[in-house]
Formats: C-alpha cells, sequence, structure tokens
C-alpha cells in the first residue's frame, strides 16, 4: 500500500501506531486515522503491518520493546488478542472483538472494540434511524455480534441472521439472544430464504468479505435485491472497494447504500475518546470522510 505521509509531522519523539492483520495489502484504515493524528497534533503515525496468526505474542513483545502508546487490530487477530491484554471492556471480551489497544504510563494494555459504534455511526450520518427496523444482517463473524448490540440498543425491532455455515450464526445468536432486546432469527443459506428475508426487511447489513479485494469469493446469487422494497437500504460493510458487485447491483435497483468507508470513519469518535481522550469534531469527521471518498474516487 502507497502511504502519502508529507503532510504528517515527523521528529525523534514520533511513535508507530501499526494496524496489525493479515493480509493487510487491501488496507486503507492508515489513511483515515492519519487524518485524524495530523487534525488532533497527535506525534504518532499509524501503518500497515502483516502479523501472521499465532504472532501476537512476539508482537507484544515488540509493543513493550519500542514503548508503543497504541495499536489496532483487524482480521484475524480481533479475539485471538483478548487473552494477552492486561485488561478488556466487558463488551468487547464477550463479543469477542477488540481492534484498538492503548498502553497506559504503567505499560498496562487495554483494549476495546468499535466495530459497533461505528456501523451505527454509519447509519446515523446516513439520516437512517433503526428504531423498528426489521434487518436483515448477511454473515456471523467477529463484527456481528457487536453490530447487533448497537443496532438493538437503538431501538431495532428484529434481526435475521443468513450466513454460509447456519451452525455459526446459531452459535452467535444463542450467544447474544439473552442480552439483547431485539427479536433475532437465524435462517439457513438459501436463495429462497434470502429472497424471503430481502423481501421483509429495512435494512441489509452486509457482513462477509464476499466482494473484498484480495479475497477469492464474490455472491453467486444478488437476485434478493431485487426482491428488497424500494425503501431498504443497504449497508456494505467492506470498505475496499467501496463499490462491490452487491453494492453495484443495489445501486441498479436505486437503494440507498451506505459503503464500508462511513463505518471505518464512523468509529473513529469513539475510538479517539478511547485512545487519546480527544473529542473528535463534526467538521473532522467530514474532512476525514471527504479525504477517503476522494482516495477511492468516490462522489460524495
Ligand atoms: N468498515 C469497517 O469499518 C469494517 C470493520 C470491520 C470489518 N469490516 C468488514 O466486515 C467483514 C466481516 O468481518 P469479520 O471480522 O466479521 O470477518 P470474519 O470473522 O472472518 O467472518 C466472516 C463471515 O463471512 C462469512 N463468509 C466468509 N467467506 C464467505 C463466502 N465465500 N461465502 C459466504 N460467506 C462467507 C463467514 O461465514 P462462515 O461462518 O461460514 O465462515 C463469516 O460469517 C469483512 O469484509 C471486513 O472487511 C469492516
Amino acid at each position: 500500500m502507497k502511504m502519502v505521509i508529507e503532510h504528517l509531522k515527523f521528529n525523534t519523539d514520533t511513535k508507530m501506531w501499526p494496524i496489525i492483520g493479515y493480509p493487510m495489502g487491501h488496507s486503507s484504515a492508515a489513511y483515515a486515522w492519519n487524518t485524524f493524528l495530523v487534525a488532533n497534533n497527535v506525534n504518532e503515525i499509524m501503518w500497515p503491518v502483516e502479523i501472521p496468526v499465532g504472532g501476537l505474542p512476539d508482537f507484544m513483545s515488540a509493543v513493550k520493546t519500542l514503548g508503543l502508546r497504541h495499536f489496532s487490530l483487524t482480521m484475524p487477530h480481533k479475539a485471538a488478542i483478548i487473552p494477552l491484554l492486561d485488561e478488556v471492556d466487558p463488551d468487547s471480551r464477550f463479543f469477542n472483538s477488540v481492534n484498538l489497544v492503548k498502553i497506559d504510563k504503567d505499560g498496562k494494555s487495554h483494549g476495546m472494540g468499535f466495530d459497533g459504534y461505528g456501523n451505527l455511526e454509519a447509519l446515523r450520518q446516513a439520516n437512517v434511524n433503526v428504531r423498528g427496523m426489521n434487518i436483515l444482517v448477511l454473515g456471523a463473524g467477529s463484527i456481528v455480534g457487536v453490530i447487533l448490540q448497537h443496532l438493538a440498543r437503538a431501538g431495532a425491532e428484529k434481526a435475521t441472521v443468513i450466513n454460509r455455515s447456519y451452525e455459526n450464526a446459531k452459535t452467535l445468536v444463542d450467544k447474544v439472544k439473552s442480552s439483547l432486546d431485539m427479536k433475532l432469527e437465524v435462517l439457513p443459506f438459501s436463495k429462497e430464504n434470502l429472497d424471503k428475508a430481502a423481501s421483509e426487511c429495512d435494512l441489509i447489513e452486509q457482513c462477509t468479505p464476499q466482494g473484498m479485494f484480495g479475497y477469492k469469493g464474490d455472491w453467486e446469487y444478488l437476485g434478493f435485491i431485487d426482491k428488497a422494497k424500494p425503501e431498504t437500504v443497504v449497508l456494505e460493510t467492506i470498505v475496499n472497494p467501496p463499490a462491490t458487485t452487491l453494492v453495484k447491483k443495489a445501486l441498479q435497483r436505486g437503494l440507498k447504500v451506505i459503503f464500508g468507508i462511513d463505518m471505518m470513519v464512523g468509529n473513529k469518535v469513539e475510538a479517539f475518546r478511547f485512545a487519546l481522550g480527544i473529542e473528535i469534531s463534526p467538521d473532522q469527521m467530514a474532512a476525514a470522510k471527504k479525504f477517503m471518498y476522494r482516495y477511492f474516487k468516490l462522489e460524495d
């Protein structure tokens, strides 16, 4: 990934803020983060670092040796980091999803996840109020628990989860259902179930990596998008590319689409509050969003 860092201040005090995952070639998160770090005079620079599965213990030693203050995480490390941290936010531990760690002045590590915040903030920014909504969730991976939690807290009425592996979706829903004030349903993956759930829902949340840059595999059947009501909103969680095949299909249908970029930028308010005690302004949010839209050559 090519990074543009001329606008960043760089001196001997500058700390590295790695975002770790595997693979990382597709990751554009550092662009958004660096926009906010510069705007708030934080002398840290984020860049992507590939850490393979099993590499977290070595990485944690490096964090200590280098005296890092923060690091961020993406797939596949969001759950595996939890046992290696001194303190984890209870919800993030319950949903097995940490994507930011701060190291305090005593060297203690504190982890928290922000995907649920980002998802809901993207909806809010697009003026979508989920209160009373019936939602179709595609996928049942690490982000889905926290997304369901935030949708339920915002008053969503019902979510139907359809996932490639029925058992994984069932396990997730069984785990979260008693803690969420929302009707939850799991349906086996089939054209018929996708069609039916899409025709009844107000919002489709696409939470699988199908269509993601560098990922082998895309939606073989998208006919369910044709079954959706004209007012149904589609939220695609994939950041790169923004216009996945599912998004293109939804746009062809004239449906309102919310991009993964909006979710990625959306989590920064809470993430900055947690990591640095900094309040990001709406102007900074708008500037970062514009920057990312330009980077991906999208109209804002
Ligand atoms: N915009 C943002 O800020 C943001 C933040 C975090 C994540 N994301 C995106 O969210 C997506 C999901 O992330 P995650 O951490 O939840 O991933 P994950 O834990 O790896 O889960 C992936 C989910 O997708 C399903 N899946 C994978 N490949 C599939 C295929 N070929 N066909 C059908 N289903 C398939 C899996 O089904 P099985 O259960 O059958 O394996 C699983 O439910 C990723 O695309 C990621 O880029 C976006």
